[in-house]
């Protein structure tokens, strides 16, 4: 059975609780809700993996409530302690080296380096306080799914599975963290997010690789950051992006049960019902905390057909969208 926890003190205590006990206890941050379990209890970690249905090759993030619940897993760099001043609490995943064995190969897929994050939520950085341990923090999605971005979207996919939620509404970011490689020679990015490639640069003062700027990664390679090789974030529907210079072409091949997600002037100038619309708001940071909300709405509506999403401007947190945009839609785009 699972039970929802509201982010009052008591239920934080409780949702700790079953945490400390190896439960699997789902919990908002952000970005996306998280799936939370003991990161130091090797068949609490396992009960996430299943849960998920994730393949174990794919390493998970270790989330802590503060910068000292590190410490004694990882060596702490000069230039990541300046992303951890500069971006936490906030949407930034830092991969270091780990200090040899302080870590289960469960969590690192084996690899020799860990992902660590401390996310921007109250509740949840409360919640791992009161826990007393970091805890493992994949998307709290089905592998393969878009993450979700309320409580009930985790219901959704995990009632049932795990011991509980810890509901604080929907999430303010829409996407999951940037992830930052510190562990290269040249920091690199493994996942865009809403800290961006210019702000990591400001801030280390040095360059910052986006190994995500180039087109997609084939299967057969071993990417860096492994869970980027599986399509992702992908309802069962067809999706099809679609650049705003062909909205007009795109209205004409419309059919009947195909559903539109755009910007509201993107809207307007198609002249279609609204009925058949998903509103991604007026700014790059609206369409970004809608785009999951609304696959998922669509893919569970058995009226929509294809699903076409507008791209955003490669610029800011537009990069991150266009990266999760093009996994839904396995690449395919419309042709005006
Ligand atoms: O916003 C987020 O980061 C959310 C919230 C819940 O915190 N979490 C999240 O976790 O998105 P997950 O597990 O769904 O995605 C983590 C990504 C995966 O692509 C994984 O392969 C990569 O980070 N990753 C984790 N550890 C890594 C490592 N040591 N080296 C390279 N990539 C790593
Ligand atoms: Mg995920």
């Amino acid at each position: 059975k699972t039970t929802i926890f509201k982010t009052d003190q008591q239920d934080l205590v409780k949702a700790s609780t079953l945490l400390k006990a190896g439960e699997v206890v789902a919990f908002p941050t952000e970005t996306v809700y998280g799936l939370g379990a003991d990161a130091t209890n090797d068949t609490a970690v396992k009960k996430v993996f299943t849960a998920k249905g994730r393949p174990a090759d794919n390493p998970l993030i270790m989330t802590v409530a503060d910068v000292s619940q590190l410490e004694a897993y990882v060596t702490i760099s000069e230039a990541a302690k300046k992303l951890m001043t500069q971006f936490w609490p906030g949407s930034l995943t830092i991969i270091l080296p780990i200090i040899a064995g302080r870590v289960s190969m469960l969590v690192t897929g084996g690899l020799q380096t860990v992902a660590f994050r401390l996310p921007a939520n109250e509740a949840t950085r409360q919640l791992i306080r009161t826990a007393g341990v970091p805890i493992v923090g994949p998307s709290a999605n089905l592998s393969g799914k878009p993450s979700p971005t309320t409580a009930q979207h985790v219901w959704h996919d995990m009632q049932g599975k795990i011991s509980g939620i810890v509901d604080d509404g929907p999430t303010m970011v829409g996407v999951e963290s940037t992830v930052v490689d510190m562990s290269a020679a040249v920091p690199t990015i493994l996942r865009p997010g809403a800290v961006t490639q210019n702000q990591l640069q400001e801030a280390l003062g040095v360059a910052v690789i986006d190994a995500t700027s180039t087109t997609s990664v084939a299967s057969d390679v071993t990417p860096k950051a492994p869970g980027m090789k599986y399509r992702h974030y992908a309802p069962d529907k067809n999706v099809v992006m679609f650049d705003r210079l062909d909205a007009l072409d795109l209205r004409l091949a419309l059919q009947k049960n195909d559903v539109v997600m755009a910007q509201d002037t993107t809207i307007a100038v198609m002249k279609i019902p609204l009925s058949q619309t998903w509103s991604l708001g007026e700014t790059l940071e609206n369409a970004t905390e809608q785009l999951f909300a609304g696959l998922r709405f669509y893919d569970d509506d058995n009226e929509a057909a294809t699903i076409y999403v507008e791209k955003m401007p490669p610029i800011g947190i537009g990069k991150a969208f266009n990266n999760r945009l093009a996994k839904a839609a396995g690449n395919q785009e419309f042709n005006g």
